[in-house]
């Protein structure tokens, strides 16, 4: 695995692949790798190579109050974790080298991007999307991966690209989980013991709602009281948000019908968790999947 800490050098190699028509992969990640970011790299490299992942705490995707410093930062781990996948290239620029002085641009996906985490997060959002435009850039994937952990993100990645014709191909992954049904993330690590456990409530109300939908239930209210109603009886959570939106526009359903997202979010003990649930219309019947 080649480790590469410039601009001008990732586009060199992103360059090459190009004229040698390879299909470059891309997983753009903050580190603090875990099997979530590990399943993008597998599934990446059985569809794509060279793979190139890129590990950057972007700090334009933080809040003034958010964890920007006390992000968790474990470089070397991470590369022995690729190195051992036989990852081809890291990219992992400095600050300087993504945000030179100067640099002003910023890039806004309209209207996706404003409610639910982006209501809770102002301008990150548009730190996510900024950031991720000039990566491809300078990487020129075909294919970059992105986890549906992260739904709302992927969605407003995939209308970037759409909108710019970008020539990547934006692939959403499986949500990968604890045992206990807790979605990995790599701010887990600020879990304490009672929290970790707390912190299952996000994946059990989401499994309320699929039990709910299963027995026949369409109706979008009467579900996101059963998701509170998980959240609530756990004395550690606090909710953020818990909504069933459309996969498409994000807008709030009313009654089951076309693809939906049901998305939570909630503090457990300061951290601040999210999670979420994709149903997919199958003729009458809807299937779950978390
Ligand atoms: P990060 O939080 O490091 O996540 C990198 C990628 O891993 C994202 O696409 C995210 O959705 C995916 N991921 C995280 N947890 C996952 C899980 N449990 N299962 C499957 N995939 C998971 O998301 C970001 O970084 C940043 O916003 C970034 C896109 C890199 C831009 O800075």
């Amino acid at each position: 695995m080649e480790v590469i800490h410039t601009v001008a050098w990732m586009k060199q190699v992103a360059r090459q692949a190009r004229a040698d028509n390879r299909l470059l992969g891309f997983v753009p990640t903050m580190g603090a790798l875990h099997e979530g970011h590990i399943s993008l790299v597998r599934q990446a490299q059985q569809q794509s190579s060279p793979v190139v992942v890129s590990i950057f705490v972007n700090p334009k995707q933080f809040g003034p109050s958010e964890d920007f410093k006390k992000y968790p930062r474990t470089f070397d781990a991470d590369r022995a974790a690729l190195e051992k996948l036989s990852v081809d290239y890291l990219f992992a620029p400095p600050a300087e080298e993504i945000y030179p002085s100067g640099f002003r641009t910023a890039v806004t996906v309209e209207g996706l991007g404003d409610r639910l985490e982006g209501r809770s997060r102002p301008g990150h959002f548009r730190g996510v999307t900024t950031v991720v435009l000039k990566l491809f850039e300078i990487v020129q994937p075909r294919f970059a991966y992105f986890g549906r952990k992260d739904a709302q993100q992927a969605r407003l990645i995939r209308q970037m690209a759409a909108d710019f014709e970008l020539d990547t191909q934006v692939v959403v992954a499986p949500i990968v989980r604890e045992p206990d049904g807790l979605a990995l993330s790599s701010r887990n690590v600020y879990l304490k013991d009672g929290d970790r456990r707390a912190a299952t409530a996000l994946h059990r109300s989401l499994e309320a709602v699929r039990r709910e939908i299963a027995a026949g239930e369409r109706d979008a209210a009467r579900l996101i009281v059963i998701l509170r109603k998980v959240l609530d009886a756990e004395p550690g959570v606090v909710t953020d948000y818990a909504e069933i939106v459309d996969a498409e526009t994000l807008e709030p359903v009313t009654i089951l019908r076309r693809n939906c997202l049901v998305l939570v979010a909630a503090f457990v003990g300061g951290t601040r968790l999210i999670d979420n649930a994709l149903v997919e219309a199958d003729g009458d019947s809807f299937r779950v999947t978390l």
